[in-house]
């Protein structure tokens, strides 16, 4: 039961007919691919409106799918082209955070579980991307097929908090009494923990587990059906799915999917408020507060009286059905008359999306009134929405819930590799193809090629100057009376970093 899952997953069955559909779109897809970096992400479709004015940054996605190359961390312009992509290996939450006042790339690596979480490793690179820390967790934990495991952090959530720790989300297999929701006493569900951790020295300093505080956070509170699941250690019921943590100002702020709620919690892990978005437990919901498998809670303007909450609202969980379309939703909650209040509704109702999980509400400028950026999770789709809530800027990379990104983001990132640029020559008709890219470099915007006898003389003479065209730049030398090439890259006038010499 428990199989590696790079898309079809996060425990909701497509249909047969939809799998084979999606297969043959996928298979259409179009895929870059490149002279000097053995990479093959998607192309991306990508609608900017006439007139408007997306707000700066990079998308940020780690794309997933099955028997297709281009599952890595990657990032790319607004024009389309690839900047960066990782390691071939299962991502999730690529995205830019601030550890020790710095900005830092950070993602979740390692392996996914058909129920939709997975056990691995958060990576955090620094602006030239070397790998600065490697957060992992080690405890003693169960998994469905009994592995022993290098790290349990679950993919989910990977956040870094004011005090330079991260919070991270875990998956344990346990066994527990489970005839309250119909299954068995002897059951095996799914427990939901959470983990703060150090990051200078990887050491656990907070810890928390759903299943502690069944007085205040029952099982009958789940709304995910045990269904034939809750038998065996592997097919475990999933009761929580724990989906994201923040650091607020008693505590912490936790989504639980499968209970359609968010719960704030004290620094002793006791539960203060739970806002559902069906009953809204202990709040009263206004109109178009409603939300239900929702991912990516965030506090903004957190206050003693009230707090705006951001989130992704997965609506529908079926992709099969016309639920009601997957929003983004902001709302105003008031913790002096306990009531939530609708503040925004991110959705275009003419074009609709369903996305049965994963996915995220990101507030781009730091206010609640800016334009907001979702990743619509299981649908490889991302948009832009402005102030006013129309779209203004999409991108697509596959069909929908055959290509997933769990999370997808927009960031501005300025980074320069500790690697240097990589060079290939080829013979053409025209005389010498010389292919220039640099994996990962966002502030270039110039190639020179120099040529010359010897491999030490190969930067004699400038031989051409090419503009940057994308993540690959061809340049075609006709009189190449030169033995040796090399590449430079430049911003401007400054000279970054030269490639090696190549022998043509
Ligand atoms: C356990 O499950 C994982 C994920 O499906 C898989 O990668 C691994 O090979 C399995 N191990 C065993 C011993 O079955
Ligand atoms: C991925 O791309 C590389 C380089 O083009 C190729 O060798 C490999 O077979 C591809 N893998 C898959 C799964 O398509
Ligand atoms: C995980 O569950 C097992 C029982 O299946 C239990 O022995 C173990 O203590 C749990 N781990 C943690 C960290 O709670
Ligand atoms: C399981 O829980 C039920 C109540 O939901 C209780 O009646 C029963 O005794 C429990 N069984 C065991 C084995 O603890
Ligand atoms: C947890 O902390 C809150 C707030 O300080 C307090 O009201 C509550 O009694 C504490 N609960 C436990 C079990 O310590
Ligand atoms: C939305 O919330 C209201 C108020 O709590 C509740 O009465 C209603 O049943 C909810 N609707 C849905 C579709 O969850
Ligand atoms: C609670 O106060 C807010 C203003 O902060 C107001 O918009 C809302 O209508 C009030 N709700 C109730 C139920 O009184
Ligand atoms: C290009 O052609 C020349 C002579 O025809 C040959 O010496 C050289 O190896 C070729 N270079 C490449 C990169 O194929
Ligand atoms: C050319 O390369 C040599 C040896 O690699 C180096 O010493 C020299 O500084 C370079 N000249 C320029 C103009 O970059
Ligand atoms: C190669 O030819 C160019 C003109 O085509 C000339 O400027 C350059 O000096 C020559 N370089 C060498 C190394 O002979």
């Amino acid at each position: 039961m428990a199989r590696l899952c790079r898309s079809f997953c996060f425990g909701f069955l497509l249909s047969a007919s939809l799998l084979l559909d999606q297969a043959l779109a996928a298979s259409n897809w179009p895929f870059w691919s490149y002279v000097t970096a053995p990479f093959e992400p998607p192309k991306l479709n990508i609608f900017t409106a006439a007139g408007s004015t997306p707000d700066p940054g990079y998308f940020f996605i780690g794309p997933r799918a099955d028997g297709v190359n281009g599952t890595a961390a990657m990032i790319f312009d607004q024009a389309g082209n690839l900047v960066y992509q990782g390691p071939d290996e299962v991502t999730a939450n690529v995205n830019v955070q601030t550890l020790f006042g710095k900005p830092v790339l950070t993602y979740w690596a390692g392996t996914m579980f058909s129920l939709g979480y997975g056990y691995g490793q958060v990576h955090i690179l620094d602006d030239t991307y070397k790998e600065i820390y490697t957060v992992s967790l080690q405890v003693p934990f169960v998994t469905p097929n009994g592995t022993t495991e290098a790290s349990y952090i679950d993919l989910h959530e990977s956040k870094i908090t004011d005090r330079n720790t991260m919070l991270v989300t875990a998956y344990n297999v346990t066994q527990a009494n489970l005839t309250a929701v119909g299954g068995p006493a002897d059951g095996w569900m799914l427990a939901a923990h959470f983990y703060e951790i150090d990051i200078a020295t990887n050491q656990v300093v907070f810890s928390w587990s759903a299943l502690d505080h069944q007085d205040q956070i029952p099982l009958t509170m789940s709304h995910q059906a045990i269904g034939t699941t809750g038998q065996s250690q592997s097919d475990p019921w999933d009761a929580y799915h724990i989906n994201s943590i923040e650091a607020v100002e008693d505590g912490y702020l936790v989504s639980l999917r499968h209970l359609w709620s968010g719960f704030y919690l004290y620094k002793n892990g006791t539960v203060k408020w739970q806002l559902s978005g069906d009953t809204g437990a202990d709040f009263d919901l206004g109109p178009g507060c409603n939300f239900s498998w929702q991912h990516h809670m965030r506090v903004h303007n957190e206050q003693s009286d009230g707090l705006t909450l951001s989130l992704f609202n997965n609506a529908g969980a079926n992709p099969d059905a016309q639920q009601p379309p997957t929003t983004g939703l902001v709302l105003n909650v008031d913790l002096a008359n306990m009531s939530v209040t609708n503040f925004r509704t991110l959705v275009d109702y003419g074009d609709p999306i369903y996305s049965s999980s994963q996915g995220d509400t990101q507030l781009l400028d730091g206010t609640t009134t800016g334009h907001v950026f979702m990743g619509y999770g299981a649908n490889p789709v991302l948009r832009e929405y402005d102030s006013n809530g129309y779209v203004i800027q999409s991108a697509t990379w596959g069909p929908n819930n055959a290509f997933a990104s769990y999370r997808g983001f927009k960031y501005e990132w300025h980074a320069t590799p500790f690697w240097d640029p990589a060079v290939v020559v080829t013979n053409s008709s025209d005389g010498v193809d010389v292919y220039m890219s640099w994996n990962g470099a966002t502030d270039y915007d110039t190639w020179d090629v120099y040529g010359g006898p010897t491999q030490t003389r190969a930067n004699a003479s400038l031989l051409t100057t090419v503009p940057r065209n994308g993540f690959e730049t061809k340049a075609t030398l006709t009189a190449q009376n030169v033995s040796y090439v090399q590449a430079v890259a430049r911003s401007g006038n400054n000279v970054l970093r030269a490639s090696a010499a190549i022998p043509l």
